[in-house]
């Protein structure tokens, strides 16, 4: 699908490493280009036509962002420099003023190190309490465990919609309406599933969404935090400077702007922001349902033919989302890659930055074949073939 706009699949590099991040379309290139060469002036400053023009795009890609996931009103889009960057304006500019010592937050050994270590340093500022929600078998998270895991202490729970290690999916809307009816505030991880399925915040009543453009086509540095409507005045700025006040005075009187801005300070990634809403165009006219549908035909497609190889161990083969997680036995998964990559096959490979998960799944590193849209059949072709080698042991180094 679309391979012709990605000028990196016009050479034999088969690209399994979506998870990390995505290829570049040729739109969002010309999009970058077009700001630099043509109207390159900052934004929300001048008062002259190109900068003017910045203020249009820049504001335009916040409400495509707002269109893509179904916010109510533009202001509750933030724009972050990635996903670590909006949960942590979440947790310092919110949860730290919101929790108080003794309170507890659930969060699952699952998680990404960006949506864990945020809490650990919440937990030794202000003496939160870090608890987890309990995997089932197939490193899923249950309502049953969910449920269990409450306390009258829980104040938030803050988890993966879909993880980057198993990629399993989270009931997120289940887990949003039962945590709202104990009072339990939810910031939702974006990261691995706004790329890859329909996520409409309205809809779910999320609090809290992260998520970054690099995993769905678009630049790196540039991030969103989604945040509810009632709990836009509540969200203070955790780093300051032009931009996000209103007017200061020699004595220290100041005033901050409201969200989005208060949150936006400095000179943010203006070419960035504006080329990711030619992305989302992109994407939208793609349609997020057939992207979806296209990873879950490529990942059930894998799987089948992985399995016609006796060595490989699945680890998440009940997962339904674009990734798969294996290692080939007696070979170390980061040697595996290595030994991929003669074939220039990027596959990631290691503990991908859920260094917690190695308990559960028994096994410290594996290899993670993570899809999109662009992938073909073909591809998994060429990797079983590398995979089948009969030599493979002689060839890992
Ligand atoms: C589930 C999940 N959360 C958070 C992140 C962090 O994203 P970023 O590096 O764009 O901040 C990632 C990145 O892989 C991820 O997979």
């Amino acid at each position: 699908m679309n391979r012709e706009d990605f000028n990196l699949l016009n050479s034999d590099i088969i690209y399994f490493d979506n998870g990390a991040t995505t290829l570049k379309p040729k739109i969002l290139i010309d999009s970058l280009t077009d700001y630099y060469n043509n109207y390159s002036a900052n934004a929300h400053r001048g008062d002259y036509d190109i900068s003017l023009k910045v203020d249009a795009m820049y504001e335009n890609t916040r409400e495509l962002v707002r269109k893509f996931i179904n916010a109510k009103k533009k202001d509750q889009i933030v724009f972050t420099n990635n996903t670590t960057d909006s949960i942590n304006k979440a947790v310092f500019g919110y949860f730290k003023n919101y929790l108080k010592k003794g309170d507890e937050v659930l969060i699952t050994a699952s998680e990404h190190a960006s949506n864990i270590l945020p809490w650990f340093e919440l937990e030794d500022m202000i003496g939160i309490k870090v608890k987890y929600i309990k995997l089932d078998s197939n490193h899923k998270v249950t309502m049953d465990n969910v449920k269990s895991a409450i306390t009258p202490n829980t104040k938030v729970i803050s988890i993966a919609h879909v993880t980057n290690v198993v990629g399993d999916i989270r009931p997120i809307d289940k887990i949003v309406k039962y945590a709202h009816s104990k009072g339990i505030k939810v910031l939702v991880d974006g990261a691995q599933s706004v790329p890859h399925r329909k996520i409409d915040v309205t809809d779910i009543d999320m609090d809290f969404l992260a998520f970054s453009a690099h995993k769905m086509c678009g630049p790196t540095g540039v991030g969103v935090l989604y945040v509810k409507e009632d709990l836009m005045d509540e969200v203070k700025p955790i780093i300051f400077g032009g931009g996000m006040n209103s007017y200061f005075e020699f004595d220290g009187k100041r005033e901050y702007k409201a969200l989005p801005y208060n949150l936006e300070a400095g000179t943010p990634n203006i070419a960035g922001v504006i080329a990711f809403g030619s992305v989302l165009n992109y994407l939208s006219k793609i349609g997020i349902t057939n992207i979806e549908e296209k990873e879950k035909e490529l990942k059930d497609y894998c799987i089948k033919r992985l399995k016609e190889i006796d060595n490989i161990i699945i680890y998440n083969e009940e997962c339904d989302s674009g990734i798969i997680t294996f290692n080939m036995k007696d070979i170390f998964s980061q040697d595996l890659a290595i030994y991929l990559n003669k074939y220039n096959i990027c596959v990631r490979a290691g503990n991908h930055c859920a260094k917690i998960l190695k308990g559960e799944l028994g096994i410290k590193n594996t290899c993670r074949i993570s899809f999109y849209f662009y992938n073909t059949k073909e591809e998994i072709d060429k990797l079983i073939e590398a995979l089948k080698n009969p030599n493979i042991i002689n060839e890992v180094i």
